[in-house]
């Protein structure tokens, strides 16, 4: 068998390191993880605070985009999780009484759901690295 020369052998040693130790997606790194429990508190909050836009099944109207599909997943598939919650925490709703953080992140949790990633052990936070599940043409 033919060995190659050490310095070599590092760079590819190197060049996987990245990738040991997580369930790697195409999309790049773990997929998000939420609860069960933040996933039923974000329903309420959604039905609450973001239904009369969004519509009760995240498919949205002409003027508001869709939460739950190949449209929203074109948009948001691979990206952080946490960058959606971003974007929800800074523009959400866009007028009247803003949900505190906590119940911004369960109605995150209740998005990832709708677009049928599976809840786990652990919960979506401001520090989770997972991502968004990539459009199924993506895939
Ligand atoms: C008053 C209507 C209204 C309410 C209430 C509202 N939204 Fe929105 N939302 C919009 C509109 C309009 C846009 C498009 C904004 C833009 O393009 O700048 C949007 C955009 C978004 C996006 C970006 C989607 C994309 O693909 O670009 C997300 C995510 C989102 N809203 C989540 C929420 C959540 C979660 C709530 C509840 C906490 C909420 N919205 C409440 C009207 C609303």
């Amino acid at each position: 068998m033919m060995s190659m020369p050490p310095p070599l052998r590092l760079t590819v040693l190197a060049a996987c390191l990245p990738f040991l130790g997580a369930t790697a997606q195409p999309g790049g790194g773990p997929l998000a993880s939420y609860t069960t429990t933040q996933a039923r508190a974000g329903e309420e909050a959604y039905r609450d605070v973001c239904a009369t836009c969004h519509k009760p099944d995240l498919a949205g109207a002409s003027d508001t985009p869709q939460l739950a599909g190949d449209t929203f997943l074109g948009m948001w598939g691979g990206r952080p999780a946490t960058e959606l919650f971003a974007y929800v925490n800074a523009a959400m709703p866009p007028a009247g009484r803003k949900p505190d953080a906590e119940t911004l992140m369960n109605v995150v949790a209740y998005i990832l759901k709708k677009n049928g990633m599976p809840s786990g052990r652990t919960p979506l936070d401001e520090t989770a690295p997972g991502i968004i599940a990539p459009a199924a043409r993506d895939r």
